[in-house]
């Protein structure tokens, strides 16, 4: 197993690449807005990874994946669960704000995806949830589940065993936090698929 010495200085080769990924269409924007790149916070050891879509404004001005409201809805979910960020790890697919919080263009995703699939390599959780529907449309394909994939309104809350380089990994995909932000239905349904992932760990 990797060292966490290990682990911790790949996590920062990752990093430095980003910090210096000139080519990406992203990267004027952070330059002149004097924003960071997100690349993911919390246990280097987690037993599950949260990703994300891509970093909003507060994100992007501190370096921290959900820091503004949806992280402190995020906050309040890993709550209902018994969880704590520093017990998780949370990272986005897209690792720069695009412009005004639009969604994310496919060469984007595309150009910061290889970056995640080395966070997971090296973090190698074994639950992976997604939030919102891009980093489920990237993750189904990844982990050989392709032939799964459906609109998030049919797959949120349900679990799949996808595959990795280490083994077998559940993936549980959700609604995006922000979604919840002014809708308490959504939040209901956050909370009750959140369970699943409390089910899922206490299972492994
Ligand atoms: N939304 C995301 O998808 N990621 C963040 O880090 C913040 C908001």
């Amino acid at each position: 197993m990797a060292s966490k010495e290990n682990k911790t200085e790949r996590l920062r080769a990752i990093r430095d690449e980003v910090w210096n990924l000139a080519n990406s269409p992203l990267y004027k924007y952070r330059i002149e807005n004097k924003y960071y790149p997100v690349l993911g916070e919390g246990s280097h050891d987690a037993k599950i990874m949260f990703i994300g879509e891509a970093p909003g404004e507060k994100e992007a001005l501190s370096g921290r994946p959900f820091c503004g409201a949806a992280g402190k809805m995020l906050d309040t979910l890993l709550e209902s669960i018994g969880l704590l960020r520093a017990d998780v790890y949370i990272t986005n697919i897209v690792k720069d704000r695009p412009p005004g919080n639009r969604d994310p263009f496919p060469e984007e995703i595309a150009l910061y995806a290889p970056f995640l699939d080395r966070q997971i390599e090296i973090i190698r959780p074994r639950i992976i949830a997604t939030l919102g529907r891009y980093s489920m449309q990237y993750l189904f394909p990844h982990l050989d589940l392709a032939s799964a994939l459906k609109p998030i309104s049919a797959l949120h809350g349900a679990s799949f065993e996808g595959k990795t380089s280490y083994g077998s990994v559940t993936l549980i995909p959700l609604y995006h936090p922000a979604v919840a932000l002014y809708n308490g239905s959504m939040r209901e349904t956050l909370k009750e698929d959140f369970k699943v992932i409390q089910k899922t760990l206490s299972s492994h």
